[in-house]
């Protein structure tokens, strides 16, 4: 019997996914589309450093409660605490406002926050004058913490 001829391997590795790293890519992607969807939201260090223009009086944090009532509350909730009836159905949950995490960010990033917004939560820069959203963040400051991380 004649024998058989050896095979020569083939030199070049082609880049195409056998079963197994597929699997594997396809674990890999599912884990990493949710990192990315609960990546932080920051502003830019310039907006950061934007102070509130507007004072902190009793005219203007009524003023504030009243715009929170009206466009914040259905999703944000009536004292802030992220449990609005608007919001329980949306992709990402509104944030609890009273929480440290949100408190402790300064006037600037929350006026650039709320000017920009970040799906679902709407942009307000065209909706509300710049002096509505500082009444706004101060009615904000005026909410009793929670004490939530
Ligand atoms: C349609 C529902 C909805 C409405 C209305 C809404 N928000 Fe939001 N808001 C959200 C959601 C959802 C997030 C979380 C967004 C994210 O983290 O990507 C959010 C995030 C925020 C944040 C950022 C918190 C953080 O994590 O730093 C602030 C501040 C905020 N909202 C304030 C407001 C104010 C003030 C109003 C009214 C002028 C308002 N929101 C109206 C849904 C809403």
């Amino acid at each position: 019997m004649k024998p058989v001829p050896k095979l020569k391997s083939c030199p070049v590795k082609l880049p195409v996914l056998s079963g197994p790293s597929q699997v594997l890519l396809l674990f890999g992607l599912a884990f990493a589309i949710p990192i990315f969807a609960v990546e932080r939201w920051n502003a830019p260090e310039s907006a950061a450093q934007a102070k509130n223009p507007v004072t902190s009086s009793s005219d203007n944090i009524a003023k504030g409660r009243k715009l929170y009532s009206d466009r914040c509350a259905d999703c944000h909730g009536k004292k802030g605490g992220g449990d609005g009836g608007g919001g329980a159905d949306l992709e990402r949950k509104p944030t609890d406002l009273t929480a440290t995490s949100v408190q402790t960010q300064s006037d600037g990033v929350l006026f650039w926050k709320i000017s920009e917004g970040r799906r679902p939560m709407p942009a307000y820069g065209r909706k509300l004058s710049e002096e509505q959203r500082w009444q706004v963040i101060h009615f904000l400051r005026s909410l009793p913490p929670r004490n939530k991380p």
